[in-house]
């Protein structure tokens, strides 16, 4: 049987990368392909109820309570739902994962990089993505473009945001194989014939 493949989609809140997984989704079913779309955190049962608490809850979150709820999500999800739909030979869609982590919990709240990737490692059990997406957007216009109701994660203000952008630019300089950078300050139609390309050569490739 015919294994399936792994794309993940990353980027600051506001980057346009939900709009471009749909979009992509769509493409890829008119082509016949069998795909299936999530996301971390919250794409199962378990799962919502920790992103409730990541992005809604009003007291305190202690920065490594943060880390370990999104790594939890993680671990439950890829066990229960990304590796068995790869297993089957889907192609699976997630809207976020591990880079996010580096990115956010990392860059952004300044915990152990180093750590985060081993505990990232422990999380997904040997999964690495066949590819991800990173869409850059600078981070006035992502802000813009979230607009004025914040969650909890995106109300963490403007230099938190930065050092998320500079954080994923970084991921990507280290693993130029697997991430691909794509510009998302142009149009959502150019940003998908980038996101496109991207993905024709993947399935090239397998
Ligand atoms: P979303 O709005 O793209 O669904 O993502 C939820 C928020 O959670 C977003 O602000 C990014 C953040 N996040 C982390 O901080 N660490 C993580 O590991 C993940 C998956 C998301």
């Amino acid at each position: 049987m015919k294994k399936g493949l792994f794309v993940t989609f990353e980027g600051a809140d506001g980057c346009g990368k939900t709009t471009q997984l749909k979009k992509l989704e769509e493409f890829l079913k008119e082509k016949g392909y069998d795909v299936v779309t999530t996301r971390e955190p919250g794409a199962l049962d378990i799962g919502q109820k920790i992103r409730n608490i990541l992005l809604h809850h009003n007291g305190i979150v202690a920065d490594r309570c943060e880390m370990f709820l999104f790594l939890a999500d993680r671990a439950q999800h890829v066990e229960t739902f990304i590796k068995p739909a790869i297993e089957q030979g889907k192609i699976v869609l997630c809207d976020r994962h591990v880079d996010s982590t580096i990115a956010y919990q990392g860059y952004g709240r300044g915990q152990d990089i180093e750590l985060l990737k081993s505990l990232n490692d422990i999380a997904v059990n040997g999964l690495v993505p066949n590819v991800t997406l990173l869409y850059d957007v600078t981070t006035e216009t992502a802000q813009q473009r979230v607009g004025d109701e914040k969650d909890r994660m995106e109300a963490a203000g403007l230099t938190f945001h930065k050092q998320v952008r500079q954080g994923y630019l970084n991921l990507q300089k280290e693993n130029p194989e697997r991430i691909k950078l794509i510009n998302a300050n142009n149009s959502i139609e150019t940003v998908f014939e980038d996101t496109k390309k991207v993905i024709i050569n993947l399935l090239q490739e397998n």
